[in-house]
């Protein structure tokens, strides 16, 4: 029997191509998801408009009115939570958030990051990658905790660092792979076959030694 699609929120700050993807794979290719709520920061982000005319609530919270960032974070918050949203997706949301925010969605929130972590944890990954003569990178899709990029890696995906590579290069080959690894991740959640444990990521019900490695090629969530 089908399970019901899982409740997520989606939390982004600017193109929201990411958002976009999991859009078009609810959409076009059976994602067993429901987006009940896009949340951004910036009130100019581009990523809103995809959301227009789905019918997904989107609800703007800038950043920029509130007195510290405990504020802010609670009035997010207060929106997730009448959401009922179960899974907190964040997409390209550009945020630091209060140790208290993440505690309150300890394993139920995860955040797509441009390397693979433990390397290059916060920004401008790519020419961190360029500068550090990496043969690869990737993008790894992990639980959020306090440590910034810190929390139990879920899932990567690599790519080759070719010889004529910059950093917008490098942005533009991985950005559609980064797509299908949140989808396809995305999807191990609404199957269910992704849970969290003392700091540990659990994948069908065992705890993960390694992140799961997709294939560019054959990730698939259904
Ligand atoms: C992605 O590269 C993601 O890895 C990083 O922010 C970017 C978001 O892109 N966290 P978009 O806004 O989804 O297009």
């Amino acid at each position: 029997m089908k399970q019901r699609p899982l409740k997520a929120a989606v939390l982004i700050s600017g193109t929201g191509s990411n958002l976009k993807a999991l859009i078009d794979a609810v959409a076009l290719k059976g994602l067993n998801l429901d987006i009940v709520h896009v949340v951004s920061n910036r009130t100019d982000a581009p990523g809103i408009n995809h959301a227009t005319g789905t019918g997904i609530p989107v609800t703007v919270i800038s950043h920029t009115g509130f007195l510290n960032r405990e504020a802010h974070d609670t009035a997010v918050a207060s929106v997730l939570q009448e959401s009922q949203a179960e899974l907190i997706i964040l997409a390209g949301y550009m945020r630091i958030l209060s140790e208290e925010f993440t505690r309150r969605y300890n394993g139920r929130m995860i955040n797509l990051h441009p390397s693979l972590l433990p390397l290059y944890k916060g920004m401008d990954t790519y020419n961190r990658v360029l500068l550090s003569g990496d043969s690869e990178t990737g993008a790894s899709i992990h639980f959020v905790t306090a440590g910034l990029d810190s929390g139990p890696v879920i899932s990567q995906v690599r790519i080759p660092v070719l010889p004529d590579d910059d950093a917008s290069a490098l942005k533009t080959r991985l950005g559609p792979i980064e797509h299908k690894l949140l989808t396809a991740t995305v999807g191990l959640f609404c199957k269910r076959e992704i849970g969290y444990r003392e700091d540990a990521v659990l994948y069908r019900g065992q705890p993960l030694e390694q992140p799961l490695q997709l294939d560019p090629d054959e990730m698939v969530f259904n």
